[in-house]
């Protein structure tokens, strides 16, 4: 049957290396709407990559680009939004989307995410030391933040496309 139709941005939420891009993708996909992953609006903006904002100008900066990015990217309407993990810490970001958007955290196990984060090794947060470790602290201490989104779907293993159906499901 017809896909769900959105009358606001859907917007994803959840720690790096959950599949936020890729699930981004494919809901968009099914909705037949656009897809945009801040990350990368960021690093088009700044004409740089993550890692080297974060080398360049440090943590705080990219938050300020981070903030910027998604605001604008919510006032253009954009279908799916994917955002990097930290963004909806953020209580600025977060109040925007909250009242703008639909927030959905896709939530997963650590080990999953150590799993599937050792592939590259592009994110600067993962790099001063070990992985779970790191990973496991920025759950906890996100988990209060990410627990605010309007919907919450847990992905464990399953392939993105189906993460993407159960949003689909969720949202409509
Ligand atoms: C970050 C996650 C990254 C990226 C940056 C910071 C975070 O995005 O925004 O490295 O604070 O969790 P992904 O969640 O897409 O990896």
């Amino acid at each position: 049957r017809i896909a769900a139709r959105i009358d606001r941005p859907v917007v994803l939420v959840g720690l790096m290396g959950v599949g936020k891009s890729t699930v981004g993708r494919r809901l968009a996909e099914m909705l037949g709407s656009d897809f945009v992953d801040a990350d990368d609006a960021i690093e088009d903006a700044a004409q740089r990559s993550i890692a080297e904002i974060f080398e360049e100008f440090g943590e705080a900066y990219f938050r300020d680009g981070e903030r910027r990015v998604i605001a604008r990217l919510i006032e253009e309407g954009g279908g799916v939004i994917a955002t990097g993990g930290g963004a909806f810490v953020d209580p600025e970001t977060r109040s925007l989307i909250l009242e703008r958007a639909i927030a959905v955290w896709i939530d997963t196990d650590i080990d999953i995410l150590v799993e599937r984060t050792s592939r590259r090794n592009t994110r600067p947060l993962l790099r001063n030391g070990n992985p779970k470790e790191i990973l496991t602290r920025l759950y906890n201490e996100r988990e209060p933040f990410y627990s605010q989104a309007q919907i919450r779907v847990e992905s464990k293993n399953a392939p993105h496309a189906e993460t993407a159906k159960a949003i689909l499901e969720a949202i409509d």
